[in-house]
């Protein structure tokens, strides 16, 4: 088989590019080791930027998306029993919506089926070849079957555990990564909002975050220790645990119900610079990966691809490979903004075993200014919307 641009991955970095790449008239093929259900059904991020809703739209998969997620202007920080706003619509004028990432899934892959796209998944045993050539290629396993796909490119969109990365030879590689000591214990459970706005939280116990899903469903996630097993938390023990570190001196509860859904995710910065091998590009998690604190994940994955698409569309509509040549150092600027936002708002909020009584009250210093002064609430305010400048 043969085709523009293989690739590999049907996350939101792989599936979005696969349809900007056919809306600009370039060809691609899409490979998945999961089930469409699998990646339609598990729970990850849920704050998209306005960059990202703009470019859903624009793309012509965000009619749900506009229906059914909910705009917020604003978010609170809970600190020393008290809780402060950060009106991100008034400091930035832009705001961010939240609409679970499976939802956004959804829309990529029934707009990708609707246009009879070349897009597979059960694919098993993915390895890359020829990538330093003009002529790579992308082998792989399906319905028990060996296949070869020949490519003039390929991109590797297939998360922090895939193989796109670790084709690129080491000796190449330059990485940064820092491990947090600390995991999200995730819930979703069956209740009203809490709150109109989302709600990060620092407490002496830890960090918590109350977002939301639904009118009905919300999403919670506390800080917990890397070693904890879902199976150490009772629905008793959980909620004991967010009302003590999310409820407000005033009064102010966090609304409780049933949980249907309990999963950790760990904590970890990471960047490759070396986005580019060849024919090989890395873009989305592939490539770098934030702590969840800023809710950048998915954000800075819809970055890389419209930057790559763009690139793309330079190279077989205009015969320009400069784009494609300047695409790490481009996605780059806004990667390491991201990288050093997530990296603050964890410090900020987070409970460190080994943070001194000093350290403790410097956390809540930096609450009281980014929460009281109009020039830090916007800078934070701009990161948090996607709008800073790099
Ligand atoms: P992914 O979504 O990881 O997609 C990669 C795809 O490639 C997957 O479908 C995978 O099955 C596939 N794949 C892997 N290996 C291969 C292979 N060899 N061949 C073919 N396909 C392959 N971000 C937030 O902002 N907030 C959150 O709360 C949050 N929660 C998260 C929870 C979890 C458990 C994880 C893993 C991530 C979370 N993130 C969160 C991060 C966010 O979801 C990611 O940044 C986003 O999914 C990146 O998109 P992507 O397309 O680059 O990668
Ligand atoms: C959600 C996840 C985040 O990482 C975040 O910062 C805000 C919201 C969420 O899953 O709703």
């Amino acid at each position: 088989m043969r085709t523009q641009v293989g690739i590999v991955g049907a996350g939101p970095a792989g599936l979005l590019l696969s349809h900007l790449l056919h809306q600009r008239g370039i060809e691609s093929v899409v490979l998945e080791v999961r089930s469409r259900e699998q990646i339609e059904s598990t729970i990850r991020a849920g704050v998209l930027e306005q960059g990202t809703m703009d470019l859903l739209i624009e793309a012509g998969v965000g009619a749900r998306m506009r229906a059914e997620g909910a705009l917020h202007h604003g978010f609170e920080f809970a600190f020393e029993g008290k809780r402060r706003r950060i009106d991100l619509t008034g400091l930035t004028g832009h705001s961010i919506t939240v609409y679970a990432q499976h939802e956004v899934l959804k829309d990529l892959v029934a707009a990708r089926v609707d246009a009879g796209a070349q897009l597979y998944f059960d694919v098993s045993d993915v390895s890359l070849h020829d990538l330093d050539t003009d002529h790579p290629s992308i082998c792989y396993q399906h319905g028990g079957e060996q296949h070869t796909l020949q490519c003039d490119f390929v991109i590797g969109c297939d998360g922090s555990q895939g193989v796109s990365r670790k084709s690129i030879p080491q000796s190449l590689r330059k990485d940064y990564e820092r491990v947090y000591p600390f995991s999200w214990f995730g819930i979703l459970c069956e209740a009203p909002p809490s709150s109109d706005e989302l709600i990060y939280a620092r407490h002496e116990r830890g960090f918590a975050l109350i977002s939301t899903r639904s009118p009905n469903v919300q999403r919670m996630y506390f800080q917990c220790d890397p070693h904890e097993t879902v199976e150490n938390w009772s629905d008793d023990r959980v909620w004991a645990e967010l009302h003590a570190r999310a409820d407000s001196h005033d009064g102010r509860q966090i609304v409780d119900g049933k949980i249907f859904q309990k999963n950790i995710v760990g904590m970890r910065s990471f960047v490759t610079t070396t986005m580019r091998y060849g024919r090989l590009f890395l873009a989305g998690d592939a490539a770098h990966i934030v702590p969840p604190t800023g809710a950048k994940g998915l954000n800075l994955a819809v970055a890389d691809v419209k930057i790559l698409s763009a690139a793309l569309r330079a190279f077989y509509q205009e015969g320009r490979a400069d784009l494609l040549d300047h695409y790490a150092e481009t996605a780059l600027k806004r990667i390491w903004r991201a990288e050093h936002f997530s990296y603050w708002m964890t410090s900020m909020t987070h409970r460190r075993d080994d943070a001194t009584p000093f350290e403790q009250q410097l956390q809540i210093a930096e609450l009281e200014h980014v929460t009281t002064s109009r020039a830090a609430a916007t800078a934070l305010a701009e990161n948090y919307v996607g709008v800073a400048a790099v």
